[in-house]
Parts: C-alpha cells; structure tokens; sequence
C-alpha cells in the first residue's frame, strides 16, 4: 500500500492523520455487495465504525444502506445519500429526541432491545398518528469467541432482550397499536473470526423462528447485524465475504419471502484506514528501545483499550530489522501501540504506519490532553 512514492507524499504532511485508501474502500464495498447480491442480502453499513463524510458518501454511493445508533447518526446517514428506507436504527439507550427522528424521517426499522422502549416508540409514534416498523432485538446467548468488551450476544449483557422475556414481549406488542413488528435482529460482537459463531447463531435464528411461527406471527426479515473480523497481521487482505454469506445461506431456514439483512462496519472500513505518525524520539530502555510518536491513544484508542493489536510499518525506512516498543505522547502507560515488534531501523523523523485502523479509529478519538484531532487524508487527493 505504502510505496515510495506515496510514502514520499505523505512524509511532507503535518502528523498524525488517518490516511484512506479509497481502492481498497472501493474494491471492498464492490466486494461485499458482489457477494450479498447473490443471495439477495441487504446491507447496512454500521456508521459507527467509520462515519467520515467522504467514506460514508462513497459508501451511500454505492447503494448500501446504514445502521445508525443514534439521532446523530441517522442525520449524518442521511446527508451523506444513504435513503431512509434503508436505515435501521438499533441501541440500548434510544432517547425520546432520537427516536422522534427516526419517526419524522420515515426510518425503515427501529431495532428495539426492551419492552419499556417498544411502549415508548408506540406512544411517540401514536402522538405523530404514525405506525413504527419495529424489530426485536433478542439476545440469543451465543458466544463470539471474541474480546469481553465486544462480545454482545451473551445473556446478561445489557443488549437485546432475553429469549426468557418473549411471552412477555409478545403480549405485550398485542396492546400496542402504533408499531409494527416486521424483523428479528441479532448481534453477537464484533472481530468474530471463528465461523462457528455465526453458524451457532443461525442455529438459534431457526429455533426462534419455529417459536414465532407456533405463534402464528410472520416475521418479514431476519437481521443478523454484523461482526466479521477482519485480519490485523495481514491489512491488504479483505475479508472473505463469501465464505460469511454462504454460511447463512446454507444453514438459516427461511421462510417464504423473508429477507436477510446484515450490518457489518469493521469488515467494510477496517482494512482502508492507517494512522500515519511521526517518530519523534528513540529512547533506550532497559529491555527495548522505545520509539515515541506523536500520535496517542486519543488518535487510536485500540490498543490501550482491547489491547488490540494493529500491524506497525515504517514507511520510510529500509534498513535492517530491530525491535521497538511504540509509544505515545499521552500521560498513560496504556499509550502503547505494540510491544516488542520488529520494524525496519528506526530514526526520529521516520513515519510509521499503524495499520487496519479504518474501523474504530478515527471515531472513537478524543481530545484528552487538549490535543487536536488527527485529521484525514485520502489518497485521491495526494
Ligand atoms: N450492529 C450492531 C448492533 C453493533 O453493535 C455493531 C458493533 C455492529 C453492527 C457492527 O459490528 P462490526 O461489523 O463492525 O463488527 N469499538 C470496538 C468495536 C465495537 C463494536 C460495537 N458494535 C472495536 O474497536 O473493536
């Protein structure tokens, strides 16, 4: 990805900033919907792991649809071409103002994860004289085989409604007459690499299924969110998208005219974003050389936060191999990006790229220690 003559261009910009490759965007998004339309899937592109206005515009552009989790959200979704008809919109904690918004711009599904938010829909939706198309958000207690903080799909996780509180559920939409209850939703995390998860889930999709047909409710779609890994060792590769969708194809049992939708975020923008740095100074440790950046944990909070591991290049340097620890400027020992890894001899000066890190990077920055923002660059533009 970084070649001489890109690198070359880059090292002349102020640093840090989170470098795009829009061939890879492109190729990927090409990719997912290459593979989705053969069995007719509906995307939602999750906002939340990438919501820069020219990524989210190329990804509109392409015809996906967007899974918001906020008013916020749902707003930049829609000024960035994504069509209301293909929002959905999910979240534990919906305030009143946020679902009015979904409400008052014709959202196609609100993803409904209690029964007290599913009284309110209907009650704000009944002061507008409108009908909400709801789906229950249910947690179908499966383990994702994935980092604590990202698993969502087991039971006591403050997600979804649990599959002990259906009845309840039931009986109570029978009271309710400004929803309509069109979907199933499930998410069980985020970064699953291990297949079977999502085998176990459409497991439980089936079971679900047979318990709302005894009950003789149609259900019009099943939305099975999103959580693909990508590959951190390997940030050129794109996910393997038809091995994902064959998997449901081959094992959800679906009922006539049903539909399956998908929300991935981290498999369709992870692999096109870097944060590019500057090393500022090697520092001798006892047992590592320290290489200090000047990007932090408020540029990519990963690291510091899942101890997530992201491939470090140097981009300028060619020299022989050495191991560094790569640190930032912030005031916490967790202001780490990698322990021990080995990167081309290094000099201050030199840039790092710190790769994968379109996904959950430039969203979740912060301005801790007062410090800017890392701005974007794109490399149509270079
Ligand atoms: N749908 C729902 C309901 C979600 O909660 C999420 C992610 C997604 C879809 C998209 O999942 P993806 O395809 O990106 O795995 N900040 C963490 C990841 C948090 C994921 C939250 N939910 C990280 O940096 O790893």
């Amino acid at each position: 990805m970084f070649n001489k003559d890109i690198a070359g261009r880059l090292a002349k910009l102020k640093t840090p900033f989170y470098y795009y490759d829009m061939d890879m965007l492109d190729k990927t998004v090409g990719l997912i919907r290459k593979e989705a339309e053969r069995y007719s899937y509906k995307i939602h592109y999750a906002l939340k792991s990438n919501a820069n206005e020219r990524i989210l515009s190329k990804i509109s552009s392409s015809g996906l649809g967007a899974d918001c989790v906020s008013g916020n959200e749902i707003l930049m979704a829609l000024k960035t071409g994504f069509r209301a008809k293909d929002i959905v919109f999910a979240g534990v904690g919906k305030t009143d103002e946020e679902i009015i918004t979904g409400i008052n711009n014709d959202i196609f599904c609100f993803n409904v994860e209690s029964i007290q938010e599913m009284e309110v829909i209907d009650k704000l939706s009944s002061e507008r004289n409108y009908t909400s198309r709801i789906a229950l958000r249910i947690n179908p207690d499966i383990e994702a085989y994935t980092h604590k903080y990202i698993t969502t799909g087991i039971e006591e996780t403050k997600f979804g409604i649990n599959i002990w509180e259906l009845d309840n559920v039931i009986e109570t939409l029978h009271s309710l007459h400004n929803i309509e209850l069109i979907g199933l939703h499930f998410h069980i995390g985020s970064q699953i690499r291990r297949m079977n998860a999502f085998k176990s889930l459409c497991t439980r999709v089936n079971e679900l299924q047979t318990w709302f047909e005894n009950r003789n409710i149609t259900i019009d779609h099943i939305n099975v969110g999103g959580g693909l890994g990508i590959n951190y060792d390997d940030p050129d590769e794109i996910p393997d998208f038809e091995e994902y969708f064959g998997i449901f194809n081959e094992l959800l049992e679906l009922r006539s005219g049903q539909t399956v939708h998908f929300e991935p975020g981290r498999s369709v923008t992870g692999q096109t974003g870097s944060l590019i740095t500057r090393v500022l100074y090697i520092k001798n440790g006892s047992h590592t050389n320290f290489a200090i950046v000047d990007a932090g944990m408020t540029d990519l909070i990963r690291p510091a936060l899942y101890q997530a591991h992201h491939k470090i290049e140097n981009i300028i340097s060619q020299k022989a191999r050495e191991k560094y620890t790569v640190v930032g400027p912030i005031c916490e020992s967790s202001d780490s990006f990698g322990k021990y890894i080995e990167l081309s001899l290094t000099e201050r000066g030199d840039l790092l790229a710190i790769r994968s890190a379109g996904a959950y990077g430039e969203v979740m920055t912060s301005n801790y220690n007062l410090r800017n923002k890392a701005p974007a660059v794109f490399s149509v533009d270079l």
